[in-house]
């Protein structure tokens, strides 16, 4: 219990927002119960739901097949199956960095190993095709990415993207994965390109997604992952060995909300802004804090290497921050585990009142 305040402990460190069912979801879901038993799924899932997040995709300028999609139970197990099925003992995963701290034991977990590739808040993470091209060695199988970046909630655009596919398609051995999951978390202009819509000659393209961030499916355990047609048939192998096809309410529930997607997005995106203005102003008048504008996720990462005991080691210090505002009663995610030290994962995907809070609480350690 913080010292500060009678009031318990409030994170800013979950990875899942306070989102309420979708009601189209839940209308689809209740009628579904009404028509039992419910449709035996497939492995790979049901076709409905394949077909249409082919068509979400063909929206987006992407030419994919339905057979190209395996539905997953989660976009962690989405990740899991693609990295399990894809990667050799030796092979090494780039990782654009920071990033989410998931990604470690996943990689470790189907036996490969992790390099980062720093990115710099200083140039508002910007990938530098050079830094990239020099960063590929001859281990290296996959290059990885989050798109909005979890947790800098920095959007890559189209010729950002273009230009790091510029220097990929130079490595043929090389596989790109981008995890695309908050790509309905955006605050700019232009919507978050998919991976999936841009030229493909080598079939080096993979994407994972799922519906527990931008489509408010907390719970539902969705997730899926897009990958050329016999990469998608190796994991659908693999999940049959495994595991199996994920029960059919939940896919059910990922049908309507694909088929809803605009309407889900755009509220949840109005839902968040007050917060977001509310979080991003206390940061804005701390020193030199918010280096960029976060324009995706629900998330801010704040610079607040100004406020670490510089006699400790980065890592430490940076740990040692994080149990200073702990104390004073507000949970956030620490930078160091997604490859930032100093830097902390703020979610504004919580309450307005329990935000404005924290943020009372945070003003009296960041000062
Ligand atoms: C970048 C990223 N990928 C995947 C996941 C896991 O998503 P899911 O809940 O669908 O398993 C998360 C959850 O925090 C995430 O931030």
């Amino acid at each position: 219990m913080p010292a500060s305040s009678d009031l318990p402990l409030i994170s800013l460190a979950s990875g899942y927002g306070n989102f309420s069912l979708p009601e189209p979801v839940a209308k689809h879901v209740q009628r579904a119960l009404t028509r039992l038993p419910l449709p035996t799924s497939p492995t790979e899932g049901l076709p409905e739901l394949r077909q249409a997040l082919a068509r979400r995709y063909q929206a987006q300028g992407a030419t994919v097949a339905e057979e190209s999609i395996v539905v997953t139970p989660g976009t962690k197990a989405a990740l899991f199956l693609l990295l399990a099925t894809v990667l050799r003992p030796g092979d090494e995963v780039l990782l654009l960095t920071p990033n989410w701290f998931g990604f470690r034991a996943l990689i470790q977990q189907a036996g490969a190993t992790l390099r980062e590739l720093p990115l710099s808040p200083s140039d508002d993470y910007r990938i530098q095709p050079e830094t990239l091209q020099a960063a590929i060695g001859p281990r290296t199988r996959l290059l990885l990415f989050t798109n909005p970046n979890n947790p800098t909630g920095r959007v890559y655009t189209r010729p950002e993207l273009a230009a790091l596919l510029a220097v990929t398609q130079q490595h043929p051995q090389l596989l790109v994965l981008a995890d695309e999951i908050y790509d309905g978390i955006r605050f700019g202009p232009e919507p978050v390109p998919t991976l999936l819509s841009f030229p493909d000659p080598l079939g080096q393209h993979l994407v994972v997604n799922g519906f527990s961030k931008s489509l408010a499916l907390l719970n539902w355990n969705m997730g899926y992952l897009v990958a050329p047609p016999a990469v998608a048939q190796a994991c659908i192998t693999r999940q049959f060995a495994t595991g199996g096809a994920v029960a059919t309410l939940s896919q059910l529930a990922a049908l309507a909300a694909t088929e809803a997607t605009p309407g889900i997005t755009e509220k949840l995106q109005a839902n968040l802004q007050p917060s977001r203005h509310l979080l991003l102003d206390f940061l804005a008048n701390l020193p030199a804090a918010l280096p960029h504008l976060p324009l995706g996720t629900y998330y801010a990462f704040p610079d607040l290497r100004a406020f670490l005991d510089p006699a400790l080691p980065p890592e430490q210090s940076s740990a040692d921050l994080v149990a200073r505002l702990r104390t004073a009663g507000v949970d956030v995610v620490d930078g160091a585990t997604c490859g930032a030290p100093g830097f902390v994962r703020l979610s504004y995907a919580v309450p307005e009142p329990d935000l404005r809070e924290a943020i009372r609480r945070m003003a009296q350690v960041l000062r």
